[in-house]
């Protein structure tokens, strides 16, 4: 299918904002960039984007405006900069923010006659334009249909639903499960470590493939929480806190348990609330209570 291509202006330079204007000129867009310092446009107007020095000027030029700033605070000056004529523009905002804030910037934004998406990005600058990396958006499902095929010269586009916190509100469950991941991986490693074993090996022969296995599991724990029913398949949660074998050794080693003790806490009460012959997947009934 051959991509349309289309005036696109980026207001923000920063590594992502870089990143991001790179991938659009890849894909043959006209590519029109603003950044609040000026020099840091020289490498992708030397790939053929045009630097402008006011907002105004970059919002002219283009159909589409992608906003990657630092702080989602900062947007509201770049809307109300003198002579940005905001009306029929689609504004694709990938700062990082609550879903409060997206869902307060969509009014504004078409308070100004434009249309508004919001976006999380699911990647490092390096993996833009890769496939690995994805973006998910919320929003204005006609604005997102009608540039989809722009969109995904970032990454793999996936588009939510209208609401705008959609966006950022996924964005955020996916990196608390991704620190939970680094939390499990830092314990693991101490644990290893404090008994003197090269912490790579033991990732790559021993934890890699656990953490493999155990994430196969993860839709079936998926819809126990969907169903509320958390009858056991074998594993009760009265059995996996009858000793806390995790922190009696990390103890002994030296090591602090302060990673695992508030998961083992959260499995106790569940346990004290009358449901040790359940599965894990409980502890999100303490979590958001409802
Ligand atoms: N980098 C990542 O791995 C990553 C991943 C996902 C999402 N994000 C999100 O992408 C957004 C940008 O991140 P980044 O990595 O590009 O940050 P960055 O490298 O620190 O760049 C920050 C950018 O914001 C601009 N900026 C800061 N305050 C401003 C203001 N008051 N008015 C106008 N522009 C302002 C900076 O302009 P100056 O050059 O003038 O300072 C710069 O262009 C953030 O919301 C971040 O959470 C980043």
């Amino acid at each position: 299918m051959t991509t349309v291509k289309k005036s696109v202006a980026v207001l923000g330079l920063g590594s992502m904002g870089t990143a991001l204007a790179g991938a659009l000129l890849a894909a043959g867009h006209q590519v029109t960039v603003w950044n609040r310092t000026p020099g840091k446009a020289e490498g992708l107007v030397a790939r053929g984007a045009r630097s402008v020095d006011s907002v105004a000027e970059a919002v002219a030029a283009a159909e589409v405006v992608i906003v990657c700033i630092l702080d989602y605070g900062d947007i509201g000056p770049l809307l109300e900069q003198p002579g940005a004529a905001w009306q029929g523009r689609v504004v694709v905002n990938v700062t990082n923010g609550s879903p409060e804030e997206a869902r307060a910037m969509a009014q504004r934004v078409t308070a100004l006659g434009a249309a508004y998406l919001d976006g999380g990005i699911m990647a490092v600058p390096a993996l833009i334009g890769g496939p690995q990396a994805f973006v998910l958006y919320s929003g204005s499902r006609e604005a997102f249909e009608a540039h989809r095929d722009l969109l995904d010269a970032f990454a793999r586009s996936v588009y939510l639903g209208e609401d705008p916190g959609l966006a950022p509100l996924n964005d955020l469950a996916l990196l608390s499960a991704m620190y939970g991941m680094f939390g499990g991986f830092a314990h693991a490693a101490a644990l290893v470590r404090s008994a003197g074993g090269p912490v790579a090996e033991f990732t790559t022969t021993l934890l890699l493939p656990w953490l493999q296995a155990m994430a196969g599991g993860l839709p079936a724990m998926a819809a126990q929480v969907d169903a509320g029913d958390y009858a056991t398949t074998g594993s009760p949660l009265a059995m996996q806190v009858a000793h806390d074998a995790i922190g009696d050794v990390s103890r002994a080693q030296g090591v602090s348990p302060e990673l695992f003790a508030p998961v083992l806490a959260l499995m106790r009460r569940r346990v004290a609330d009358g449901h040790g012959s359940e599965d894990f997947a409980g502890v999100v009934e303490l979590l958001d209570p409802r």
